[in-house]
């Protein structure tokens, strides 16, 4: 796979590609990554990318023509472009899921008030990482990134994400490592009683009782999935 972010700020991305698994994944040819200035894209004096809204009002809006053409160049028949949003559907694991069978995805990270609406044009999809605003969409493109390059066959195994919460509408079992006790909290007897068969049983019901209680909506919705 091969994940395109266009960026007026590639240096944030500096941290996000050499540490731990994403750094793995590209380090083992799982993910190519490229981080994109669109400003180099800008066909105008000083390289500008942004200009005054018109209409008047706060914040600097970015133009057309850099990201516009910044897309055009890598994109290609097989890409999806996403533009991160905050008015865009909201991202979830599913998305993430869905995402991971492309072969080329273009992350267009947005920043200041925001960018020409004409962008849109261009664009497949518009995903929000939730309803709050970040001053870039750089963040969002991390988070976009990190969740679909760990579902990428061979960058983690298949066991540790298949059991992970919102997978299959559930969310994960407690865990728990050594002590055995710390301040007189034990881990629950089964989990040391070497069952495999019991702790599966009991890891099921943990995920069941923790969905109904912290996020009921994920089970109305499986069930709502199965009647249809
Ligand atoms: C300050 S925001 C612009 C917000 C815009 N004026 C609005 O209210 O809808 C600048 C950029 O950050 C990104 N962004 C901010 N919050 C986001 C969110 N929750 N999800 C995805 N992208 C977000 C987008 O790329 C956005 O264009």
């Amino acid at each position: 796979m091969k994940i395109d972010i266009l960026t007026l700020f590639p240096k944030m991305f500096e941290g996000f590609l050499t540490e731990s698994i994403i750094k793995r994944a590209i380090n083992d040819g799982l993910v190519e990554i490229n981080i994109i200035d669109f400003r180099k894209y800008s066909p105008f004096k000083h390289h500008q990318v942004d200009d005054t809204p018109y209409g008047g009002g706060a914040g600097m809006v970015l133009m057309c023509e850099p990201v516009v053409r910044a897309i055009e160049d890598v994109k290609t028949p097989d890409s999806l472009v996403i533009l991160t949003c905050p008015q865009g559907q909201t991202y979830q694991e599913k998305t993430a899921q869905t995402l991971k069978n492309y072969h080329h995805l273009i992350i267009v990270c947005g920043h200041y008030e925001g960018y020409d609406e004409r962008i849109r044009e261009f664009v497949d999809l518009e995903l929000s990482i939730g309803d709050y605003i970040l001053t870039g969409g750089e963040i969002p493109a991390m988070a976009i990134t990190d969740s679909v390059v760990r579902l990428i066959e061979g960058v983690i195994t298949k066991e540790s994400y298949e059991e992970d919460s919102f997978t299959n509408n559930l969310l994960d079992y407690p865990t728990y490592t050594k002590p055995a006790s710390f301040r007189g909290m034990d881990v629950p007897e089964v989990l040391l009683s070497g069952n495999h068969q019991k702790i599966k049983e009991y890891r099921i019901q943990e995920q069941i009782k923790r969905t109904k209680e912290r996020r009921p909506d994920l089970m109305e919705e499986q069930n709502e999935n199965k009647e249809n």
